[in-house]
């Protein structure tokens, strides 16, 4: 089904609740449905905004337009949590509904300031002749009522010098300032963040492009993160347009630069670019700080102008798994929340000739891998759909490919591959019922990828790899 722009930009408020209420029927009964990953109740689900933790609850929303898999008027939905495993979801909590916004509440960022829960993110505003502007807005989360409120914008349209692409604020604080990065597209059409700063949130100023090395590396720099980690900087960022034949798959990219960030001359000083995620369904993601200390990412599963199975029963994408970020030499690792394992629960293996069979449909899977030669493992292997991952050492690569009859539309090669720089020596999978998170070396390279399998059992074969090896945890949520 075309949906054409009156369809995409009807509000939720305005739709009769019989005919809102079919489809979140429709969609709880829907095949592909996850059981641990955070997932929209109907529509579709984009990146991440706002994450925070404030006392002993975590809050996260997540860009959303509830009628459908389409991108149309963009909410924030709020969901809750005590783990970051199991979540409550709490509702529509950024409505759209001033003119700075009237065409979208977009991706954000929160930021805990004397108890109250800040939240900065881009109004999308379009005028009847459908010209955009974007507003930085600020608001402040009710938590008893459940929504954004208090909305005022505090940087009206872009910089002179950048386009109407200029949005996704993120804010932290550094000494005693406050900053914000947005990510911008110049008018020569390049694409970068920039940088402003405030005494008390209310008032910014805008301080200076960011300078990288990376000069030319895109038309646009989407959702833009800054933070510093293990004594590094870390400016991690998703670039659209760059060139997919320099081995960069997917339509749109993430990845981020590791160095030293100077804040008077915002000049970052850092290393070559890396992807945060090879896999096949990986974008915009964002990061926050708990009160542990400890750094999260949530991504969205999921890419920009791609068709997925799950559209037709009214709904799409979910989020990643939250991953704590570590930087050892420089390099950035991702690794499962440790909370999963509370979750685990020992699973006998059962074989038959060189398969283990009968697995659960969501588990944890760990292997220590012996070999230094060539090995395939697939997953999901019911005959003839499976997902196969190879290391060649030849080539030093790790490559995966997806074997579905229903297929994610997928540009580009079959198959999502990255260059590693020592042998594979651990491999995790999280595997819920359409997805598989691959953690190869303790994160140090992630492959994310939505699967949507039409068997019901699905088995493990392996190639190289004694099956003795692979331990298996069913994952029991809720
Ligand atoms: C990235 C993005 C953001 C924007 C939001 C709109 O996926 O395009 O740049 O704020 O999605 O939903």
């Amino acid at each position: 089904k075309e949906w054409s722009r009156t369809e995409r930009y009807r509000k939720i408020e305005d739709v009769f609740i019989e005919e809102y209420e079919a489809l979140l029927h429709s969609v709880e009964k829907a095949r592909w449905r996850q059981k641990f990953h955070v997932q929209p109740v109907s529509g579709l689900l984009n990146d991440p905004n706002g994450l925070v933790q404030k006392g002993d609850t975590y809050h996260i929303f997540f860009q959303w337009f509830p009628l459908g898999a389409v991108h149309g008027l963009k909410y924030w939905y709020h969901a809750s949590s005590k783990d970051l495993i199991e979540f409550k979801y709490e509702g529509a909590a950024n409505i759209p509904d001033t003119t700075w916004e009237s065409h979208g509440a977009y991706s954000g960022s929160a930021l805990l300031h004397e108890e109250d829960i800040q939240i900065f993110y881009t109004g999308n505003h379009r005028s009847e002749d459908w010209n955009r502007t974007p507003y930085q807005i600020r608001g402040v989360f009710n938590e008893e009522t459940g929504v954004v409120e208090e909305k005022e914008p505090v940087i009206e349209g872009p910089h002179p010098g950048y386009t109407e692409h200029y949005r996704d604020p993120k804010v932290w604080r550094h000494e005693d300032t406050f900053y914000m990065i947005v990510g911008a597209q110049t008018t020569g059409g390049r694409g970068c963040v920039v940088l402003y700063h405030s005494k008390d949130l209310k008032e910014w100023r805008f301080h200076a492009e960011v300078k990288t090395g990376l000069a030319d590396f895109g038309y646009m720099w989407e959702c833009p993160d800054m933070f510093n980690l293990n004594g590094y900087d870390v400016l991690l960022f998703s670039p659209q347009g760059i060139a997919n034949d320099t081995g960069y798959l997917n339509v749109y990219q993430s990845g981020c630069i590791v160095g030293q960030f100077d804040y008077e001359t915002a000049v970052m000083d850092h290393d070559a670019f890396h992807l945060m995620d090879y896999g096949y369904d990986f974008y915009a993601p964002q990061t926050f700080e708990n009160s542990s200390g400890e750094r999260i990412l949530i991504g969205w599963m999921g890419l920009p102008e791609t068709g997925y199975p799950s559209d037709e029963d009214g709904w799409a994408h979910c989020l990643t798994i939250p991953r704590k970020l570590s930087i050892e030499n420089g390099r950035l690792f991702q690794e499962p929340i440790p909370q999963l394992m509370k979750y685990r629960k020992a699973h006998d293996s059962r074989y038959k000739g060189s398969k283990i069979v009968d697995l659960p449909e969501t588990y944890d899977l760990e292997v220590n891998v012996r070999t230094m030669d060539d090995f395939t493992l697939c997953l999901l292997d019911s005959g003839d759909e499976y997902f196969e991952i190879t290391y060649s050492s030849s080539r030093s690569e790790i490559q995966i490919r997806r074997h579905f009859n229903h297929e994610v539309e997928c540009r580009y090669p079959e198959y999502r591959k990255a260059a590693l720089e020592e042998p594979v020596h651990h491999l995790r999978a999280i595997v819920d019922v359409s997805s598989i998170e691959l953690f190869i070396n303790h994160g140090k390279y992630v492959f994310t990828s939505r699967m949507f399998s039409e068997a019901s059992t699905h088995d493990i074969s392996a190639h190289n790899i004694s099956l003795d090896d692979l331990n298996i945890y069913e994952l029991e949520v809720e």
